[in-house]
């Protein structure tokens, strides 16, 4: 078999957003059978957390999904990240500068949303993931269901083929 294909979930304090797409990616290539096709990880572009569990209010949303949100923050290195991952998924237009200024090649950097079938066509300012850090509960539901979506239609186009 083909080595895996490696896919970076990014956000600022990898902590909320990133390992709950991590999550959700890792139990929908499950679902289809088709884990062992990726190697998956998340990743911030901040330092604050790194070496602490995500966040409590993705864990529980995870877990009112069926889904286990077990990763622990590390930052992003450039020096390993932009060989070892071919698709990097920024979960916002500053995560995705940051990658971008950090050496990340051009043509492996997506915006999460991109993948979200619902909004093909949609002007890029639409595409952020939100942060939901400062809200409340109710924020981890929206970006919940943001990143199935996003996370669905990510994983059709890379069974389906390379990026276009
Ligand atoms: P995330 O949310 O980028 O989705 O993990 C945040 C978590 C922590 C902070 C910012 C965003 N922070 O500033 O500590």
């Amino acid at each position: 078999m083909a080595d895996p294909h490696g896919v970076l979930f990014v956000c600022l304090g990898n902590i909320c957003r990133s390992p709950l797409a991590e999550a959700i990616f890792i139990h929908r290539a499950r679902e289809r059978r088709a884990l062992d096709r990726f190697d998956v990880d998340s990743a911030g572009t901040g330092h604050w957390h790194v070496g602490g569990p995500a966040d409590p209010r993705s864990i529980a949303v995870g877990a009112k999904n069926g889904i286990a949100v077990t990763s622990i923050a590390r930052q992003v290195d450039p020096d390993t990240d932009f060989e070892r991952f071919a698709t990097i998924l920024a979960m916002d237009q500053s995560n995705e500068a940051t990658l971008l200024e950090w050496g990340a090649p051009r043509g492996n950097v997506r915006l999460m949303r991109e993948f979200d079938p619902s909004l093909a066509g949609a002007e890029r300012h639409r595409l952020d993931v939100p942060d939901p850090y400062h809200g409340g509960a109710d924020g981890f539901d929206k970006v919940f269901a943001m990143l199935d979506a996003a996370c669905l239609g990510l994983l059709d186009q890379l069974l389906r083929g390379p990026l276009a």
